[in-house]
């Protein structure tokens, strides 16, 4: 079985004290994947030294040139996504499909920051002196700390790697420990794209050991992180004592609105999609629906048309939709909130089972999971449960529903399915969210747009765009006097 290893200034590197991590497949527990090589503090040390000594040279490299290698990196990926597809799926269980679609946006992310590098980095401005000229530059920012999970174990490293390189800094990632052997593979397309050594720098391991020696590391200029909120908060003390800048994207709890007016069978489709696509295990997955009263029935029955024809399984199988959660740790938790929805009163309208042997291999599945007749104060309805579960909300009208959508401590992302566009734009305005959907699922991303939430579920800066140059790079204000 593969031990896969760090990479650490441009050299792979076993664990100095040899610890390794087991990856199991979470569709079938048993089945060992490969083992990662833990990072010790030391080597937390040296990654981010070598990251260091490779910025004075990276930061001088033209943008244009960055570039190129982000393009060269997107071939290679695509090239590869076959067996990086079927490795996180082995991995973390998200289905095949879904992770060939994955690696293909992240070869789409890596495009797209591959011509940032030719777009402008600064402005003119006038100056009270007409002898000046005044303009602004935006320049890199030195060693970033990139932390990531594992439910998007490819697009969301490269949405965080790739505008940090392009941009001139030089990285330390520490993936989540569920996604350690595809972030081997993404760290060897870099290489194999000719980025030089010591710019992007991977060391496997905990957060508890890796990733606090790395926020801590006095030499990293900046955290950029997507995960909990419990660690998120954690992270953001430790960057401000240091005055770092930092970059959060956690949780979400997404309502959908269903209006009377809407397209029923549209807004049934896609909260069934964006409820249970990935098995619930997005930061923008749906998981509370509010619906009018007045077709409330009609839309429980069009919710379990759609849900009824979910097949559970090994995501490796082309004809399972719905793959296991990504690990025991995920299952408990799963199961755990399902438990506290049934106790709480609310009507479990569908599925609510962990799946048993010995059609499932030990295998962590949970079947997809509709709760009805829920209340605004159930847990199940105020916590993230990252799973595939839905909560059913009874809503008088509109107004009430924007209320009760409202009514939560995160803010990531929203949709409202109607025909009335004063409704729709009455929503746009103020659903407090970072990104509105009106007739979409709560999902989804595109490259070019920025990413992110209000209230705890971000630190208000934002991924991926042209957006991403806020966080990425610093403002030098140059002011240049001639005197002919
Ligand atoms: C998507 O909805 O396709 O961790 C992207 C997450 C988010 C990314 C969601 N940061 O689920």
């Amino acid at each position: 079985m593969d031990n896969y290893l760090n990479f650490i200034g441009g050299e792979w590197t076993d664990s100095k004290d040899g610890i390794t991590n087991t990856q199991v497949n979470p569709a079938n527990p048993s089945q060992i994947v490969g083992y990662t090589a833990a990072a010790t503090v030391e080597e937390v040390d040296t990654a981010v030294q070598q990251a260091k000594l490779a910025f004075q040279q990276w930061k001088q490299l033209s943008p244009v040139g960055r570039g190129e290698i982000l393009r060269k990196a997107a071939d290679l990926l695509e090239a590869q996504s076959k067996d990086i597809a079927e490795t996180a799926t082995k991995e973390m269980g998200k289905r095949f499909i879904e992770m060939k679609g994955e690696v293909l946006r992240g070869a789409a992310i890596l495009r797209y920051y591959a011509q940032e590098g030719m777009r402008k980095l600064g402005e003119v401005l006038p100056s009270a002196n007409n002898q000046n000229t005044l303009y602004t530059l935006r320049v890199p920012l030195g060693v970033i700390s990139v932390i990531t999970p594992w439910n998007f174990p490819v697009a969301i490293p490269i949405w965080k790697i790739a505008p940090a390189l392009v941009y001139g800094n030089t990285v330390v990632w520490k993936p989540s420990m569920e996604a350690g052997i595809t972030a081997v593979k993404i760290a060897k397309v870099f290489e194999q794209a000719g980025l030089p050594a010591g710019v992007l720098n991977l060391v496997n391991g905990s957060g508890e050991i890796v990733g606090n020696a790395l926020v801590e590391h006095p030499l990293t200029s900046a955290i950029t992180f997507t995960g909990s909120n419990r660690v998120g908060r954690e992270l953001a003390s430790k960057a401000v004592a240091q005055n770092k800048k930092y970059q959060l994207e956690l949780g979400g709890k997404n309502p959908v609105v269903v209006l009377e007016d809407a397209d029923l069978d549209l807004a049934a489709k896609l909260t069934v999609e964006g409820a249970m696509k990935q098995t619930g295990q997005r930061c923008t997955a749906t998981s509370r629906v509010y619906v009018e009263a007045s077709i409330y029935d009609t839309f429980i029955e069009k919710l379990l048309e759609n849900v009824t024809q979910i097949k559970v399984g090994d995501g490796l199988d082309d004809s399972v939709t719905m793959g296991p959660v990504a690990s025991k740790k995920q299952f408990e938790t799963v199961t755990s909130y399902i438990k506290k929805g049934i106790d709480e009163g609310a009507e479990l309208l569908y599925g609510g089972n962990a799946l048993y042997d010995p059609v499932y291999n030990g295998g962590y599945f949970v079947e997809p999971t509709i709760f009805a007749n829920v209340t605004n104060g159930m847990t199940i309805a105020r916590e993230e449960i990252f799973g595939p579960v839905l909560a059913v909300i009874k809503v008088a009208d509109y107004a009430d529903a924007l209320t009760q959508a409202n009514d939560t401590i995160y803010g990531l992302s929203a949709s409202l399915f109607t025909t009335n566009l004063n409704k729709a734009f009455d929503f746009i305005k103020n659903s407090e969210v970072g990104m509105v959907q009106i007739n979409g699922e709560t999902g989804g991303a595109e490259p070019q747009a920025p990413f992110g939430g209000m209230k705890e579920s971000s630190s208000g800066t934002r991924e991926q765009g042209q957006a991403a140059m806020e966080f990425f790079t610093a403002y030098k204000t140059v002011s240049l006097t001639t005197s002919l």
